[in-house]
């Protein structure tokens, strides 16, 4: 089907033809689970085409300028002055997997939305599916004004024949980096796709910010990054990572904006923006974030946070303790949330439905707690403690007589499943039917013999539950100072920066670049050149220099006595999960940052 093209790399598979399309539509249609360059696509058009043998030739000729602001119709015009016959439009891409014997194929045409815009600009995709051949050739945009498109720069195809996957190209050389890449990267994902797949399981898709647009998403997520991220992080005084915390808020706070947003626009609410309450607010970074873009709120937290007063008087923080009891209630709010807000978990849903009949809720659960504050005890064993806890929250949220929507963040935390309480499915007169429904749920969660108290109870809705104090539990050694580890992390990769030892590395866009690799050097060095109040300090806290350095196996490698920086791994090189969750060390910290391009390395480089 790809004229002159040559083939890049070639995988054995045991994947039918089904489950081969199954990966290949589970690419084109979120081709960010392997393309970290990319945000997410928009599916501008999908229609059935008349198979002619110049049709690629053809595709490839047209001008598309002006293409990602244009109406269906408006681009089944334009494919159809240039001779493509179109049969009709689909919506799904694997519309024709089963059944088709040739008599047509299915085009696409996508806007790739990059992650960085300051590096990339969007392009426009076409892809053009051959069910009968067993065939997707896909053609980017390979314009790009101030910088380049994010699309693959040239044409390429996706074969399954014969127990192989394979991977064709044209008009590139095999060694360019984007070849490169997609026979090292994306040949060996999707053949792992495709062996994998589930047969009957039909139009793949990793939902992610179901309820927002994407690309409004990652424009306005990219401007608050710049707005707050650099300089929060800058000035971040508390011992939790900075990056994780900014970043993530950042997102958390892009997502609400554009879902009240969405909401103003439906309930014609264009001239006041949604008040909120935010309930265990933590460093109450959110808070100020929404209070700087327009939306009066309020955070409320046992523990006031050293960051609070950096904030201007505009962020309206308090030091509260939620108990979950009539005085508890929000009656002013038109929105809760519930941000990892752990033992308050499943009281936001109750809370919510209590504090007023058009009282919204935002709940992004992360540690598994009842209603008494306790740790929630898993009830489906074949199931993770984490998706047993969401179908647990969201029972909560019907029970309280919310309709809730579940959507999945993009966020740095691994806990990314959350909840919308939008609307009740009662009406204002049945609220006392539905706050008994509530006590009796809540009541059945805990053990029988308790005496409870009744909703309207000023000491509470549930006597059992007890409110964590207003100081910080620390654990275990690991969480003891913070600040303290992250310095002598700091300090010895300093002390082995300055014996520059330089490697050659090439860079993303192929050219060779030199990387500082630090010395090796024996452990009582370095002990020796660190400051003495550190080390004592360390000795009292854990159990000693040795330990610490072999505790962040990411940045640092300790052998026979020695402690060299560890060259950045490679996700290939890592077999353990969890470790894309991990901020890149190296990323962040490293005069030269990390020597290995965003997709490669094992760890996250946002
Ligand atoms: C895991 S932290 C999350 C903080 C913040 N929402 C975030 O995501 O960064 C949970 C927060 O809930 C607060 N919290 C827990 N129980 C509370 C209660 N009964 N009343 C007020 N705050 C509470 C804790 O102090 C803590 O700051």
């Amino acid at each position: 089907m790809l004229k002159n093209a040559m083939l890049l790399s070639s995988s054995p598979t045991t994947a039918t033809r089904e489950q081969f399309w199954w990966a290949a539509a589970l690419w084109h249609n979120s081709p960010h689970l392997i393309n970290r360059r990319l945000y997410g696509s928009i599916l501008l058009l999908s229609v059935r085409v008349v198979p002619r043998p110049d049709l690629l030739s053809l595709l490839a000729e047209l001008n598309a300028s002006g293409w990602s602001e244009a109406s269906r119709d408006a681009l089944v015009t334009q494919l159809k002055q240039a001779g493509v016959e179109v049969l009709g439009t689909s919506d799904l891409v694997l519309d024709g997997a089963a059944t088709n014997t040739g008599t047509f194929l299915t085009l696409t045409l996508k806007l790739l939305l990059p992650r960085n815009d300051d590096k990339f600009a969007k392009g426009l995709e076409m892809a053009l599916f051959d069910w009968a051949a067993g065939q997707v050739t896909f053609l980017g945009d390979r314009s790009g004004a101030e910088v380049p498109s994010v699309c693959v720069s040239f044409p390429y195809g996706l074969h399954h024949e014969d127990g192989n996957i394979s991977v064709y190209v044209r008009d590139v050389s095999l060694e360019e980096r984007s070849a490169v890449w997609l026979k090292e990267h994306l040949l060996p994902r999707l053949v792992k796709w495709a062996d994998l797949a589930t047969p009957g399981q039909s139009s793949p898709s990793a939902t992610s910010l179901s309820l927002v647009p994407v690309q409004e998403y990652n424009t306005l997520y990219q401007h608050l990054k710049k707005k707050y991220g650099k300089e929060m992080v800058k000035i971040w005084p508390e011992v939790t990572d900075p990056h994780k915390f900014v970043y993530e808020d950042v997102a958390i706070a892009t997502y609400l904006l554009l879902v009240w947003e969405k909401e103003r626009e439906h309930k014609g609410l264009m001239d006041r923006k949604q008040y909120f309450v935010d309930l265990g607010c933590g460093n109450g970074l959110l808070v100020h974030i929404l209070t700087q873009e327009g939306h009066p709120g309020l955070g409320l937290d046992v523990r006031r946070r050293r960051i609070w007063d950096m904030y201007p008087s505009s962020t309206k923080l308090e030091v509260r303790t939620i108990t979950p009891c009539a005085s508890s209630l929000f009656p002013q709010a038109d929105w809760l949330i519930g941000n990892h807000s752990d033992e308050l978990t499943p009281w936001i849903p109750v809370i919510a439905a209590r504090s007023s009949p058009s009282c919204r809720f935002f709940l992004l659960p992360c540690c598994a707690y009842e209603f008494d504050g306790s740790k929630y005890q898993r009830e489906n064993s074949s199931r993770s403690l984490y998706s047993d806890y969401m179908s647990y929250v969201l029972s909560v949220c019907e029970v309280c007589g919310f309709t809730t929507s579940v959507d999945r963040l993009r966020i740095p935390s691994t806990k990314r499943i959350c909840f919308i309480g939008y609307k009740r499915r009662y009406d204002a007169d049945r609220a006392e039917k539905t706050d008994r429904t509530i006590q009796e749920f809540i009541n059945s969660r805990g053990s029988k013999n308790k005496v409870r108290n009744s909703l309207t109870s000023s000491e509470g809705y549930w006597s059992e539950f007890k409110p964590r104090g207003d100081k910080e539990v620390v654990r275990n050694c690991t969480q003891l100072d913070k600040c303290l580890l992250e310095d002598i992390v700091s300090l010895v990769s300093r002390i082995l920066l300055n014996k520059h030892r330089n490697i050659s590395v090439a860079s993303i866009d192929g050219e060779e670049r030199m990387w500082n690799a630090g010395g090796c050097l024996m452990l009582n060095e370095v002990a020796q050149a660190l400051p003495r109040e550190k080390l004592k300090h360390l000795k009292k806290q854990c159990s000693g220099l040795q330990t610490l350095l072999k505790n962040h196996p990411w940045v640092f490698k300790v052998e026979q006595g020695t402690v060299q920086l560890r060259i950045p791994r490679r996700r290939s090189d890592i077999t353990g999960t969890g470790c894309r969750t991990k901020l890149c060390w190296f990323h962040v910290n490293h005069p030269d940052g990390c020597l290995l391009p965003d997709d490669d390395c094992a760890y996250q480089h946002l």
